[in-house]
């Protein structure tokens, strides 16, 4: 009898510029082995996240790329398959950095386990993991948010974006999206409850987002980067906050990229107006905030208050399409692949 295969997609070539499909090899290889003292792990779901853009160059940055021909990094929800580890038993779900690939022998630290029963076990990769750890740690800590205050995100119907405007809101600020589409801003508005939404691709935009914040932007929560980054700059109060999260808008650049350069408009601002420009990548922050942000953020879904989307699609073989989508916005809300059921 031969054995069931495993699937894996590998980085096959580095892109230049947008990924391409070309740029990713999906692969066949043996079933892993229950490892000693570890896991067998099956991937349910898997997230795909714009830093996995980041992972695909071979560039200095805060985490090692992925090396030509090794398996796309990532988070997956697993079911144990079999367990060799003391407090884990075949049937768990766990949340992993398994990789783009439907099975994996874990034999890494300790993994969070999730409850069925408590919430969706998807939510371990949204709302309820790293990204909704991200608005929360970033708009919280960073962003400091006071009642009346202005709050500007892009990015808004996404995972991070979506719950940094609800956030803000739950602390008594007025909640500005930015939003790619009509369909976007819709939900953004009426079901995410944000005070206004502006379309960031409309040929007014910058006309429009500074008519959306008629008293100046307190908090900018920098998700996107390029044109948003430039529209954003001349609306921002003294003293305003900005927590530097993402800039989705360059990840795929060559160089310095199209448009203008905006670091002199960006430094005399800084200056004159005494702003403050923090990045931050969320796990800086997490041994001390994530108990915290579980219970803040899933009290909030309990009553009604903080609401998430999901846009999941079935198959492991449609990740790299999924992911070169969300790196042109074609996601509508947190993107997961379903790998198995
Ligand atoms: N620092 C950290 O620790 C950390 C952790 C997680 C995520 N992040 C960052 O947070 C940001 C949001 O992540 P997410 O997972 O919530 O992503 P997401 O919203 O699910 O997807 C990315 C969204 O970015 C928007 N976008 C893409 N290109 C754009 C452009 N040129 N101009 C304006 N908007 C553009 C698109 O939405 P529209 O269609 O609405 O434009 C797209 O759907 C990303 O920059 C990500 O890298 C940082």
């Amino acid at each position: 009898m031969t054995e069931p295969a495993a699937r894996q997609i590998v980085l096959a070539s580095r892109p230049k510029g947008p990924p391409t499909l070309q740029n990713f090899r999906m692969e066949e290889v043996p079933m892993p082995a229950l490892p000693p003292g570890g896991l067998l792990l099956r991937v349910l779901y898997l997230s795909l996240d714009p830093y996995m853009r980041g992972r695909m160059d071979d560039a200095k940055s805060y985490a090692k790329p992925v090396g030509v021909g090794e398996v796309m990094t990532g988070e997956s929800v697993c079911e144990v398959l079999a367990s060799d580890r003391p407090g884990f038993s075949a049937g768990d779900i766990v949340l992993a950095h398994t990789g783009w690939r439907t099975h994996a022998a874990w034999s890494g630290p300790a993994l969070r386990k999730l409850d069925p029963k408590a919430a969706p076990i998807t939510t371990g990769l949204g709302v309820l993991g790293m990204p909704g750890f991200t608005a929360y740690a970033g708009l919280y800590l960073i962003g400091k948010p006071k009642a009346g205050e202005t709050v500007v995100v892009a990015a808004a119907s996404g995972p991070v974006g979506s719950l940094v405007g609800q956030l803000a809101k739950l602390a008594g600020a007025r909640a500005v999206g930015i939003a790619g589409g009509a369909d976007k801003c819709r939900y953004v508005a009426e079901e995410l409850r944000f005070d206004a939404v502006v379309d960031h691709r409309a040929p007014d935009f910058a006309a429009k987002l500074a008519a959306a914040c008629p008293k100046g932007i307190d908090v900018y929560f920098e998700n996107v980067g390029s044109a948003v980054w430039q529209a954003v700059l001349p609306l921002l109060n003294t003293f305003a906050r900005v927590p530097v999260c993402g800039l989705i808008a360059q990840y795929s650049a060559i160089g310095q990229g199209a448009g203008p350069n905006l670091l002199p408009a960006t430094m005399r601002a800084v200056l004159t107006k005494s702003l403050t420009l923090r990045g931050f990548i969320n796990y800086e922050f997490a041994a001390e905030h994530y108990p915290a942000f579980l219970k803040t953020v899933s009290a909030g879904i309990a009553d009604g208050r903080i609401r998430y989307r999901e846009d999941i699609t079935d198959g492991l073989e449609n990740a790299p399409a999924v992911f070169m989508g969300l790196l042109e916005g074609k996601n509508f809300g947190k993107a997961l692949i379903r790998v198995a059921h």
